[in-house]
């Protein structure tokens, strides 16, 4: 059926620890203004309350009730569906995770084909110049400094960091983090390797409010990282933060042998893989191979007898450390699209893409 025009469907999301909306009680409010009809679903796990969103004019709806929407609605979502085999009628828009090929992907495709739904997914919404139209790094760069920050008062204490739990907002955590480093983060250092993306901008921006000097935080991106590494710097500072967009293969940035040359005089403490190349055979900081989670935050790095403790964060879902203000941030970037949905070049394209996606699963799903 064709989409019915101006109607999104919020669904609820199922994965444990996500507080995080596609669409907020700010942008439903501008959508609605707009004149676009937003139906909600109740989510106790959602980090803006069913009432903000009632309060702004949306359709509060049962949890989960998404399969029995009237086909002509949009559903939108974040996080990938649960597994099921059972056809898709409806359009949805989403981070579906099955255009490279991971694990599961042409089973995936095979739902909106059997059932004629469309999959935007938006991973691949960009604009006439490529540029992708929302994405979450500002916060993840931002959390992922904050979880180093708190992973290095936890080893300034001589403690590892113990399970963090969403922050309700950004002053929250700013003030905790500020509190656990004795007051302000003033004369931790910081390297950024990616500062110009948008993680390494949100790195960066956490360490200035939690007080470390700007002659603290040193800010490198491609022209410092030519010369290839591993770079000495790396082992001056406290706190490093990886937020490359990797690419091609690169020289590592840092390596075993290198830490333990640097012996009893390495600074570093902490490293943040925000860009969490964990499996990538081009790893550029090999000295750990697996995700963190939330509940367990750190894994230590293995160091030379006697040597100062040093420990990766390696979350692959940082922005859900402060889900309000991630999804405040992404939703409204994504909002001049949705205003245009579903007749613009980044609609056309994002269509044209999932039917080349779904063609390939087709063949490879017999179909
Ligand atoms: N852990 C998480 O929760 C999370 C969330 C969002 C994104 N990410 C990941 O973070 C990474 C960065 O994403 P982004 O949106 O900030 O990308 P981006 O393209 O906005 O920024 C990447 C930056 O890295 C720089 N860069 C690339 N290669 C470099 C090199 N060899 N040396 C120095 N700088 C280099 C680029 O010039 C650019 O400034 C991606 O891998 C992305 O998947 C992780």
């Amino acid at each position: 059926m064709p989409n019915r025009h101006g109607v999104f469907w919020l669904r609820c999301e199922k994965k444990d620890f996500e507080r995080r909306a596609a669409l907020t009680p700010t942008t439903s409010k501008k959508l609605i203004d707009a004149g676009f009809d937003i139906f909600v679903e109740r989510d106790e796990q959602r980090i803006f309350n069913d009432s903000e969103y009632e309060a702004v004019g949306c359709k509060l709806v049962d949890n989960n009730s998404w399969p029995s929407a009237p086909t002509d609605v949009t559903v939108i979502g974040l996080k990938a569906l649960e597994e099921s085999t059972d056809p898709l009628p409806h359009t949805h828009i989403q981070f579906a995770h099955c255009y490279k090929r991971q694990a599961g992907w042409s089973k995936v495709l095979s739902r909106f084909k059997r059932g004629g739904g469309t999959l935007y997914d938006i991973e691949f919404l960009s604009d006439a110049s490529g540029r992708r139209v929302a994405a979450f790094g500002f916060y993840a760069g931002f959390a992922g400094a904050a979880a180093g920050a708190l992973a290095l008062a936890s080893q300034r204490k001589g403690e590892i960091l113990g399970p963090l739990s969403s922050y309700e907002n950004e002053t929250a955590m700013i003030t905790d983090i500020k509190k656990l480093l004795g007051g302000s983060g003033k004369g931790v250092k910081a390297l950024v390797i990616g500062a110009l993306g948008r993680c390494g901008r949100g790195a960066v921006d956490l360490f200035r409010k939690i007080g470390l000097d700007e002659d603290d935080i040193l800010k490198w991106d491609m022209a410092e990282t030519a010369k290839g590494g591993p770079f000495d710097e790396i082992l001056d500072v406290d706190i490093f933060v990886n937020c490359i967009y990797l690419s091609s293969q690169i020289p590592p940035l840092i390596t075993h042998e290198f830490i333990n040359a640097a012996g009893m005089e390495r600074r570093l403490s902490v490293v943040v893989d925000v860009s969490c190349d964990t499996t990538n055979p081009f790893n550029p900081i090999p000295i750990y191979n697996i995700n963190t989670t939330f509940d367990k935050p750190t894994v230590p790095v293995d160091v030379a007898t006697g040597n100062p403790p040093l420990s990766v964060v390696s979350i692959d879902h940082l922005p859900t450390l402060l889900p309000r203000e991630a999804s405040e941030q992404f939703s409204a970037d994504l909002l001049p699209s949705l205003l245009e949905f579903p007749s613009s070049p980044v609609w056309a394209n994002a269509e044209k893409l999932y039917q080349e996606k779904v063609a390939e699963a087709v063949a490879v799903e017999g179909l």
